[in-house]
């Protein structure tokens, strides 16, 4: 099937179960219970979305979830898809595609990461300002999809500054700081190693994990305003004297994760929709 009757197919379904959005959510790990917080939701598991891949990992529920949050269509996505999965680009991209064919205007990325700048701590919040991929792929690598955006876009400013400006300023409200950062994307499924954070420090990163990246560049080439926000889960490879462990990662993800939807919940009653 080409890419662009499998956008149709599984976004014809969505529309018809849950009905158009105007904000996307991609909850990232310990975070998908924030979905709770939607009125009238529908929820619609990913296995009877046409085309759709399944969520392989602990913690990611699969579940299309669409509702209203503060006077706003909201969807939020209970669990992405990783390259690291055997998913392609397309695959892991497909729900952002589907968001842009029901309305979505915004999207806000969240997800789970290894703390590469030394002055952070494990359980800190972090606005991204850009991010890099060293995965050698691009979602958008194939025939462009001339209506859905450009064959070349833009992503000199894929973040946008008034919602991460709007996010910083709920969180000093709330009494705590946020962090900002370059978040930089690995394949994954192992950790890194000390020498590749080393790496990716010196390249300039902040963050590093194993998703996020494909997604953002979908949304900024379907126009997409996109804010991300990342939860430091760990400190990464070769920084404390300890092993890294999914067990971890999730740990610190459930103990903030009040933090994290108390944040999500004022940015999302006080941004403007488009
Ligand atoms: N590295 C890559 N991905 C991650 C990490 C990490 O240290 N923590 C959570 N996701």
């Amino acid at each position: 099937m080409d890419e662009r009757t499998r956008i149709e197919e599984a976004a014809a379904k969505v529309l018809s179960v849950c009905g158009s959005a105007e904000v996307g959510i991609i909850l990232g790990s310990g975070l998908g219970d924030y979905a709770d917080a939607l009125t009238d939701a529908v929820r619609l598991p990913y296995s009877e979305i046409p085309g759709f891949p399944r969520s392989t990992v602990p913690g990611h529920a699969g579940m299309w979830c669409c509702g209203t949050l503060h006077g706003k269509r909201v969807v939020m996505m209970q669990g992405r898809f990783h390259h690291y999965e055997g998913y392609s680009m397309k695959d892991v991209t497909l729900p952002v595609r589907v968001m842009q064919k029901i309305g979505v205007k915004t999207l806000i990325v969240t997800n789970a990461c290894g703390g590469v700048n030394l002055s952070f701590e494990p359980g800190d919040l972090m606005v991204i300002s850009d991010v890099f991929s060293l995965t050698g792929q691009n979602p958008l690598i194939g025939p462009n999809l001339d209506e859905f955006g450009p064959r070349f876009p833009d992503m000199s400013c894929a973040f946008d500054r008034e919602l991460r400006a709007l996010a910083h300023a709920c969180a000093g409200e709330q009494g705590f700081a946020l962090r900002e950062g370059v978040y930089a994307q690995m394949t994954g499924p192992c950790y890194e190693t000390p020498a590749e954070i080393r790496m990716l420090r010196t390249l300039g990163a902040d963050a590093v994990g194993m998703s996020t990246v494909p997604e953002v560049i979908v949304a900024r080439h379907g126009g997409m305003r996109v804010l991300g926000i990342s939860c430091i889960t760990n400190m990464a490879a070769g920084i404390l004297d300890q092993p890294l462990s999914h067990a971890e990662v999730t740990e610190t993800a459930n103990r903030v994760k009040g933090r994290f939807r108390g944040l999500l919940d004022a940015v999302i009653e006080r941004m403007e929709t488009l």
